[in-house]
């Protein structure tokens, strides 16, 4: 019985946010009933089986426990919204792809077409949490749209923008370094905004809840992002640099992070970096900084998104400088195709570009991952060219001229490379994409080793 349960939360959005966060809410939390909504039966017929629609270390675990008891999946909205007393929206925020704004504003028409379902299907007031990313402001867009009946309800919007990285969402979720609530500086925000502290007290520090207004909240979340990106965009553009000087990136990254100004994380120079919010998220903050005429801070800010994109580019051209300045009917392995490592996710990944230059190139690929083969093979679909897929490194190296490291998973640390570049065609050459594999081991074993951001080892 819902009556059983102190609060009623809502999530709509079952994506990679709304369905950890609620788990984890329901996890912590056995006294409030969660309910988690979709527009896509699909995916809530995932959530309510063994294989659930997202690869998360640690989900399986958490969702077994609580699915059934106090954290349920469904497509019925309007049920849902009528029985809440907390909504948090999660519903996806992509960049707008026509119109104004095309290829740089958010697109908020799931966003806003949630606002009206809440409240054609609302009899009792609600508090309306913000969890997607937002541009600054559009909590004024949601309340406008939910007063606009003038009805007795009284909906309170809030926002709290959720932090978590893929790949470690349950331990981000657990163990959060923060959690952000902004609402309006009113005593009707101050008393919502209570209810959504104690929410979160059930399991983080009080000193880690962070309290503000609604619109500092959501910049914050933006420009967190923003942040994280141009660290990774700071630290590819020096790698270049460093091929071009015989340093090496990684001892340059290791010798500042420890100035504790700077700090350690995130100063690995890759492929470039993907994702489905760092460019979204930066896309939105320059587009909203030019609608303010902002232009300086705009070029400021979108110059991250221009690094990673000639990083992705110019990873190719090495790639094709390497090997003769020719790929046409060489047989290229990807070692990996998602984002990052520990997700299958691979929204804006870098093997994205990687793959289709590749093939425009005429060389034939073979695309190998531990959990996002599925995925790679759905965003290659129409795509020309011979592309085949190979879960096994083993297997996928086969035959290879090459193999281009593109995601960070574990697993292809340790492999025995000796088998590998005995199956090669020869001469075998590896771009590491991510700096993962000992360069040196690799390039005594016969490789033609090309890393990021360090002079090349090759036997020629
Ligand atoms: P997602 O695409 O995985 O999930 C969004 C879900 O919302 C989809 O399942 C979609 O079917 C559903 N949806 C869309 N319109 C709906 C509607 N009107 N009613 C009900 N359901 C609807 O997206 P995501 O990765 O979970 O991201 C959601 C938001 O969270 C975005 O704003 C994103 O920027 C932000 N965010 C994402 C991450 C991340 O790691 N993916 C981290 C922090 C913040
Ligand atoms: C990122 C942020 O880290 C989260 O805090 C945020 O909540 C989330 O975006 C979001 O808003 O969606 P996520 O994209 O899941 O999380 O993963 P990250 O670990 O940030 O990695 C993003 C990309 O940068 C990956 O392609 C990763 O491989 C790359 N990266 C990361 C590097 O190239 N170098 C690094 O040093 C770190």
């Amino acid at each position: 019985m819902e009556s059983a349960f102190q609060k009623n939360i809502l999530c709509i959005g079952a994506g990679y946010v709304g369905g950890p966060t609620m788990a984890m809410i329901a996890y912590k939390c056995p006294q409030y009933r969660v309910n988690v909504v979709d527009i896509n039966p699909i995916r809530i017929q995932e959530w309510n089986s063994s294989e659930l629609p997202i690869f998360e270390p640690g989900l399986d675990e958490i969702v077994a426990e609580v699915r059934g008891k106090n954290l349920f999946f469904t497509t019925d909205i309007d049920k849902g919204i009528h029985d809440a007393d907390i909504i948090f929206v999660s519903v996806n925020t992509p960049t707008k792809t026509f119109g104004v704004g095309a290829g740089m504003a958010a697109d908020l028409q799931y966003w806003e077409k949630t606002a009206r379902q809440i409240l054609r299907c609302s009899e009792s007031s609600k508090i309306i949490v913000e969890k997607s990313t937002l541009p600054v402001k559009t909590a004024l867009a949601m309340e406008r749209i939910l007063k606009s009946d003038n009805s007795h309800i009284h909906f309170e919007v809030l926002s709290n923008p959720e932090f978590l990285a893929e790949g470690t969402a349950i331990q981000d979720l657990e163990n959060p370094d923060r959690v952000l609530i902004g609402c309006s500086q009113t005593e009707s925000g101050f008393k919502a905004m209570e209810q959504i502290v104690e929410i979160y007290a059930n399991w983080i520090p009080k000193e880690r809840i962070l309290t503000s207004n609604i619109w500092s909240s959501e910049l914050s979340k933006l420009v967190a992002n923003a942040f994280l990106a141009q660290r990774i965009s700071s630290i590819n553009a020096i790698s270049e640099l460093c091929e071009k000087t015989e340093a090496d990136v990684k001892e340059v990254a290791r010798a500042i992070g420890m100035d504790t100004r700077i700090g350690n994380k995130f100063l690995n120079a890759s492929v470039g970096f993907g994702g489905s919010c760092f460019q979204k998220d930066i896309l939105n903050l320059v587009y909203l900084c030019r609608s303010y005429g902002l232009n300086i801070v705009a070029d400021y800010w979108e110059s991250v998104v221009s690094i990673n994109n000639h990083q992705k580019e110019r990873f190719v051209l090495n790639m094709l400088k390497a090997m003769f300045n020719t790929l046409a009917g060489k047989k290229i392995c990807l070692f990996g195709f998602a984002f990052k490592a520990d997700t299958g996710d691979t929204r804006e990944t870098p093997a994205r570009y990687v793959a289709q230059k590749l093939l425009e190139e005429n060389a034939e690929l073979v695309i190998s991952d531990p959990q996002a083969l599925q995925n790679a093979q759905k965003d290659m679909h129409g795509v020309t060219g011979k592309i085949h897929y190979i879960k096994d490194p083993y297997a996928a190296a086969q035959g290879c001229h090459a193999i281009a490291i593109i995601t960070e998973w574990d697993l292809y640390r340790h492999l025995d490379y000796k088998k590998i570049f005995s199956s090669m065609n020869k001469p075998a050459f590896i771009f590491d994409g991510r700096n993962i594999v000992d360069h040196n081991i690799l390039f005594d074993i016969g490789f033609n080793v090309y890393p990021i951001g360090k002079p090349a080892l090759t036997h020629f």
